[in-house]
């Protein structure tokens, strides 16, 4: 039930303290402060030359996070891919390393069918599934679950973050058996990943800002979103669920990508909501937005609190996030582009749980 609140998306973005917890606990021995994501797992991780990551939509784009991840931590090469592309693409696996697939459902019906494909070819298939019973998670090698519950609401929002928060635990797991993980750091990371309830709730706090500049984008034509490095995946899941749930035409690129091409589409007033958390890339981004701003686009900041000082009033907007590390933060930078898409579709009147012609589960291709 919807309870108190007047939409079901907007119920499960509240949820995410609750459904975060829920999905990182299991993986964590809170005696030891150390991460635990199975055998299966860390022996396939430990072996692997490479690995490839699978998925539509939303949780496309939960791998497209998880590769920063894997290569940055772990050491670990992977690919990711659609899944519609994937499997028609006769695709090289890698020799000795996993096919992740990731879905909130475990039905989507190219994610199963790439998933066979791995199979049939022999490479071990892991599922990041947030329905344990369903045909991805029966056909897969191994389960590592996402405990995001139920997700109503067409536009996933909690399954979203628990893929993230899982996907973070295979990599840290991962990069244990592939010995680049040092003790002190994976202490470091258990209280990060530890800390996400309470910083979930402190981003939820920037509800208010967001929906007062959710009105300044409801007649808004066209939207960037605009994120580097583990942040670009970010900008891409932002431009999705407003288009999603608000019909407004959005696009989500590369910051460094600007030049070539996008920039064209800079004109007065153009919104531009830039994902760029403080980290080692944040001045890069801040270049573009100057670049954006010369040319009278409206810059909507996503930062913390030392990116927000250093953009000083070159943001027209800013929504600020709590401090956290670079596992923490890609999940937190989620929680403002699904209230976006959520009070701009409010504005807009447009049905938010079940927008047109798109369905929960795409078990077609
Ligand atoms: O159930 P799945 O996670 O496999 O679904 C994948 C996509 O269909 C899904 O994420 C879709 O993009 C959502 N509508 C995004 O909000």
């Amino acid at each position: 039930e919807r309870g108190e609140y007047d939409h079901f998306m907007l119920k499960e973005i509240h949820e995410q303290p609750e459904s975060l917890a829920r999905s990182i606990l299991p993986y964590i021995d809170q005696a030891t402060q150390t991460i635990q994501a199975g055998e299966t797992a860390d022996q396939i991780f430990g072996d692997a030359d490479r690995a490839v990551a699978i998925a539509c939509g939303t949780a496309y784009y939960a791998a497209q996070t998880a590769k920063y991840w894997f290569e940055q931590i772990a050491r670990l090469a992977m690919e990711t891919d659609i899944a519609s592309e994937f499997r028609y693409r006769k695709p090289v696996l890698p020799v000795t390393g996993p096919a992740l697939f990731v879905s909130q459902s475990g039905e989507t019906a190219d994610t199963l069918a790439a998933l066979r494909y791995c199979r049939e070819n022999k490479a071990p298939a892991i599922a990041v599934v947030n329905v344990p019973e369903s045909s991805i998670a029966r056909e897969a090698k191994a389960i590592v679950p996402t405990h995001a519950g139920p997700e109503i609401g067409v536009a996933s929002t909690k399954a979203f973050t628990a893929q993230l928060a899982v996907l973070a635990v295979l990599a840290l797991s991962a990069a244990k058996a592939r010995g680049h993980l040092k003790a002190g750091d994976e202490a470091r990371y258990v209280k990060s990943l530890l800390s996400l309830p309470r910083k979930v709730s402190e981003a939820l706090e920037a509800e208010a800002d967001i929906k007062a500049i959710a009105q300044s984008l409801v007649k808004a034509r066209d939207v960037l979103f605009l994120g580097r490095g583990r942040y670009f995946p970010l900008a891409l899941e932002g431009a999705l669920k407003l288009k999603e749930v608000s019909y407004i035409h959005a696009e989500g690129y590369a910051a460094g990508e600007l030049k070539h091409g996008p920039i064209a589409l800079i004109e007065q007033d153009l919104p531009i909501v830039v994902v760029a958390p403080y980290d080692a890339l944040f001045e890069k981004t801040l270049s573009n937005v100057e670049e954006v701003r010369a040319r009278g686009g409206r810059i909507i900041l996503v930062s913390d609190d030392r990116g927000i000082k250093l953009a000083g009033n070159r943001a027209d907007h800013v929504i600020r996030l709590p401090d956290a590390d670079e596992i923490a933060m890609p999940i937190l930078a989620a929680i403002p582009m699904q209230l976006l898409a959520y009070f701009v579709a409010v504005a807009k009147g447009t049905d938010v749980d079940q927008p047109r012609n798109l369905a929960k589960s795409v078990t077609v291709e």
